[in-house]
């Protein structure tokens, strides 16, 4: 049976399974998505089918989509609360995604950013999914009749088309779709590359020290934030000037709950060292609780799959009433 809450607003969001997560994804989104769950009906999503937008080896695909469920448990997600499935057993995606890619022009897709900087970093050809992937991110959110979406600034483009397509199918039709906003949250945790600190975190970055893996180990912690580029101010504040610095202090103020002003006072007249050391031990003591919960839950094959399939039966249910009326709408005779 599936019980569905008419009052709250619905959140959707997701992840690809298409790497090792970073410190930045983690601040960045799951662990904003654990305030979440008790204000909103959510819905979590590891979106596989976006992930074979580039080449994956099939059983690493495999092994990183339990790995990102079991992440998010160990967060804090609660399966209870919260409906967490996988993409791919959701067939409505795909099928909602042919209906609207008939509907979206060339030139808004091909205008996307990430499009564009993939495209030309590609060498060789371009798989054709990598233009139509904003249209399944539409359907993904507009199938659940999606209010917020919690994105970071790199997204807010796709959510942007996303709103597009579904004023027109609106406006062609007749309404169908809710329209959905971004979700900006507060502490807009967006971490940096420890390296280089005026680029976005990313385990694709070019040096390992400029990132943290969700699941390394202390040491390496230990290893990487005491490497971090700073400055040679010697001065712990947050401005555009220090990037590298103003960096863990945000790195700080999102495990700690600490403010600019706290750490700046803490700090003064200190130097970086003990500053860093600080950062570290933050960074450690928040991700080795959650690396012993990941592991634990990978453990669990039988757990997992009661969740997903637990949550993709949501998640069909939801998502096919939407396609229905898509159908409808669009004048396919009914099954
Ligand atoms: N495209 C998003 C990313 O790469 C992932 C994603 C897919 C997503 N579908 C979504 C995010 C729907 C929010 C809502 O980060």
């Amino acid at each position: 049976m599936v019980i569905l809450e008419d009052n709250k607003k619905v959140i959707f969001s997701g992840i690809q399974p298409s790497g090792d997560l970073t410190l930045g994804n983690y601040l960045g989104a799951i662990k904003n998505w654990v305030k979440l769950q008790d204000e909103y009906e959510c819905y979590f999503c590891v979106v596989d089918l976006h992930a074979i937008t580039v080449k994956q080896e099939p059983k690493d695909l495999r092994r990183r989509t339990l790995e990102l469920l079991a992440i998010y448990l160990a967060a804090g997600i609660d399966p209870e609360k919260n409906t967490m499935f996988i993409q791919s057993h959701v067939p409505a995606h795909s099928e909602a995604a042919w209906l609207l890619t008939c509907s979206t022009y060339m030139g808004e897709l091909s205008r996307m950013t990430q499009y564009k900087v993939k495209s030309q970093n590609s060498a060789g050809s371009i798989g054709a999914g990598l233009l139509i992937y904003p249209v399944l991110m539409a359907s993904d959110i507009l199938l659940y009749q999606s209010n917020l979406v919690p994105v970071g600034k790199d997204q807010l483009q796709h959510l942007e088309i996303a709103r597009d397509i579904a004023e027109r199918f609106n406006k062609t039709y007749s309404d169908t779709f809710v329209i959905p906003e971004p979700y900006i949250g507060k502490a807009g945790a967006k971490v940096m590359d420890l390296q280089e600190p005026a680029k976005k975190m990313s385990k694709s970055g070019e040096n390992v020290n400029g990132f943290i893996l969700i699941m390394d180990p202390p040491e390496v912690i230990r290893k990487k934030v005491n490497r971090a580029v700073t400055d040679s101010l010697g001065v712990v504040k947050f401005n555009d000037e220090q990037l590298g610095v103003r960096n863990l202090m945000t790195i700080l103020m999102t495990i700690t709950g600490m403010s600019i002003e706290e750490i700046e006072a803490k700090y003064e007249g200190q130097g970086y060292a003990q500053f860093k050391k600080d950062v570290a031990e933050a960074v450690v003591s928040e991700l080795e609780p959650i690396q012993i919960k990941i592991k634990e839950y990978i453990g669990k094959k039988a757990y997992l799959e009661e969740i997903y399939k637990k949550g993709a039966e949501k998640a069909n249910y939801v998502a096919n009433k939407t396609l229905r009326k898509m159908q409808k709408k669009i004048g396919f005779i009914p099954r």
